[in-house]
């Protein structure tokens, strides 16, 4: 076995629902632990699944996933051809590092932000370099990101908007980024969290087909609220776009993924109510936080980083009465996704007495 994964430990994933509700008695669990959407997909996502023909069952899927690489391309205004499809975007964050990163190597990360990018890097045998974001605001900081990146730096990643501090940086702060960074180096952007930002035009989907080392990533799990679907893209030119196409599985996308995305992608009037609701629910929470004084910073996603003192206790506290949070990631800071506007406010009004 490779030396550095003896002591891995397994992602943790959520304990199911009805696990939690027979732990605890509860009537309703609202489930706000990872940055789910708590209104579902659009109605027409079930129905073009449930139109598929039983007859495809037999057959190997499209390869090439066409149906939802024609209907991206359209959406994002990009080349068909740059487009590589995963099992959710955890599938690329796993297939690009396993593509870029080598034994030894480096890859540059800001501090706090999602915990795959390190565990990829650990399974390449490659190390992770942490750069704290600012503590004030949660903006990263792009000159220590910068003074990180050394001779072996292979990768450099940055979520955009960050999980877990919700935290947005405009396109031109990464593009000024990127124009310092070496061409050898990889910098990929996951917006996983993009649509819910309010600027609309801030994506650097545009900017891949100036940069062969830039990579933008993109999910159906979060505002197209099809998380069990598992459905992500990533958006590169050459060299990577043929060596990603030929490193991940040939069928890696059932036919039950490429109609349900489609169908997702299909119905932008779905989306666009729902990130206005999640904009409206985030506003709200965050005017509560402020005037309670609270330490969080401004979020431009559908979860809120909020510092709470003894995460674990506030957490297990939350827990008891039907609010299950991420009170995994940090001591002293926990993640709350938004949810319904009534737990929202259910959640608020336990807050409220910490
Ligand atoms: C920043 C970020 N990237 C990627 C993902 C993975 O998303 P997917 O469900 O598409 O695998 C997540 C999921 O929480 C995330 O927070």
């Amino acid at each position: 076995m490779k030396e550095t994964i003896k002591n891995l430990t397994a992602y943790q994933a959520e304990l199911p629902a009805d696990v939690v509700k027979e732990k605890y008695q509860l009537d309703h669990l609202a489930r706000l632990s990872a940055n789910e959407s708590p209104y579902g997909p659009s109605p027409k996502v079930g129905a073009a699944i449930r139109a598929i023909s039983d007859n495809v069952l037999g057959f190997y899927p499209d390869g090439q996933a066409t149906l939802l690489r024609d209907k991206v391309a359209a959406l994002e205004q990009v080349d068909p051809e740059n487009l590589v499809f995963g099992v959710g975007a955890d599938e690329l964050i796993q297939l690009l590092t396993r593509t870029v990163l080598t034994p030894g190597g480096n890859m540059v990360v800001p501090s706090p932000t999602f915990g795959e990018y390190a565990l990829h890097a650990q399974i390449e045998q490659a190390t992770t370099k942490q750069v704290p974001v600012d503590d004030a605001t949660g903006h990263v900081d792009f000159a220590g990101m910068l003074a990180a990146v050394d001779d072996r730096t292979e990768m450099v990643w940055l979520a955009n908007p960050n999980n877990p501090t919700g935290v947005f940086e405009t396109r031109a702060d990464i593009l000024a980024f990127l124009a310092q960074l070496p061409e050898s180096v990889v910098l990929v952007v996951d917006e996983a969290y993009y649509d819910f930002a309010d600027a609309p035009d801030a994506t650097l989907a545009g900017d891949v087909g100036n940069y062969p080392n830039l990579v933008v990533l993109r999910t159906l799990s979060k505002a197209y609220g099809v998380a069990n679907l598992r459905v992500g893209y990533g958006i590169m030119t050459a060299p990577l776009y043929p060596v990603m196409q030929a490193v991940r599985l040939p069928y890696n996308l059932n036919t039950y993924q490429i109609v349900g995305g489609a169908a997702a992608l299909d119905d932008q009037d779905y989306l666009q109510d729902v990130v206005k609701k999640v904009q409206h629910e985030r506003k709200l929470f965050q005017d509560f936080l402020r005037e309670q004084g609270f330490k969080f910073y401004a979020s431009q996603t559908n979860f809120i980083w909020l510092q709470v003192g003894d995460t674990k206790r506030v957490g297990e506290m939350l827990l008891s009465q039907g609010y299950q949070v991420n009170d995994r990631l940090s001591d002293t800071w926990l993640r709350i996704a938004l949810g319904t506007p009534a737990d929202n406010a259910g959640m608020r009004d336990i807050l409220v007495q910490l």
